[in-house]
């Protein structure tokens, strides 16, 4: 299979899978009861959308969640008609109707290296070549969806401007989903029983939802999981494992010139 290349959209490195609907996206006609699930690749969005939907219809569509895979029952906005969007091609429309926005993000390292195991793996994304010329492009912005720098900063600044918008963290998550669960189900407004979030809880575990196919992406053919898993570690502080000390010290060095907005901070330790 052909791996794509990147083009500049826009201003922002894309490949053209994702922008082939634009127009029909940009069109999309929302409801002011959709949710939207936006992320930067790689931060924990299979898992918000899986906590979201099983908040939802948990008890009450049990076949739904175990005949189709995820990722048809949550669509992706950019490919079928969930969304990875930079804040600036949101389509309008969900803004017009003042829809709810569930934000998730993820530390810029960890977030780096899982989309370096993703891009290996997945033969629909741009051939990542090896680990240190991946990381670079990654730092300039020159890899899908463009920089997790401007994508991070340009959602959180949203966020202090609407207020149906949650912004979540995957280390938050990770540290204490329970909590997290918590706090999304009284920002949706829901309200659900000790035992039915016991059950969300359990099934949206990790070596819960590596072992799921509906939510595993094992029905995903572009998707070699013999050269990484999909649901890889799922560990806060994994980037420890694969940036030298050298690029630790220039990613460091780089982020502080990126990262100006002191109350947007991110964990780096597992
Ligand atoms: P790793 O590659 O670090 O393991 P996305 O869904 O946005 O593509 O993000 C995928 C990342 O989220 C992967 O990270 C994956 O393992 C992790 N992930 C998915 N479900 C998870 C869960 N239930 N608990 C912890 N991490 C999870």
């Amino acid at each position: 299979m052909d791996r794509p290349t990147l083009f500049d959209f826009h201003g922002v490195s894309m490949i053209k899978q994702f922008t082939d609907s634009w127009e029909e996206v940009q069109n999309f006609k929302a409801r002011p009861d959709d949710i939207v699930i936006v992320s930067y690749p790689k931060s924990g969005t299979t898992w918000v959308c899986y906590l979201v939907e099983l908040l939802f219809f948990g008890k009450t569509c049990p076949e739904r969640l175990a005949s189709i895979p995820l990722h048809e029952r949550v669509p992706f906005l950019e490919i079928s008609r969930t969304s990875p969007t930079p804040v600036q091609f949101l389509p309008k429309s969900f803004w017009e109707q003042n829809s709810t926005i569930v934000y998730v993000a993820r530390n810029a390292k960890d977030t780096a290296v899982s989309y370096y195991h993703f891009c290996r793996m997945n033969y629909c994304m741009p051939e990542p070549a090896d680990w240190s010329t991946f990381l670079q492009n990654y730092m300039e912005g020159k890899v899908s969806y463009g920089s997790w720098y401007d994508h991070v900063s340009g959602w959180w600044e949203k966020k202090q401007s609407y207020s149906k918008l949650a912004y979540m963290f995957y280390e938050d998550l990770s540290e204490d989903t329970g909590r997290e669960m918590h706090q999304l189900c009284s920002f949706l407004g829901l309200s659900l029983s000790a035992e039915e979030k016991e059950n969300v809880l359990t099934r949206v575990k990790f070596d819960n939802m590596k072992t799921n196919k509906m939510t595993n992406f094992s029905t995903i053919h572009h998707m070699d999981q013999t050269v990484s898993p999909f649901m890889r570690k799922g560990k806060v502080g994994d980037w420890k494992n694969l940036f030298t000390v050298s690029q630790d010290e220039k990613f460091d060095e780089d982020y502080k010139q990126k990262m100006k907005n002191p109350t947007l901070q991110f964990y780096w330790r597992g």
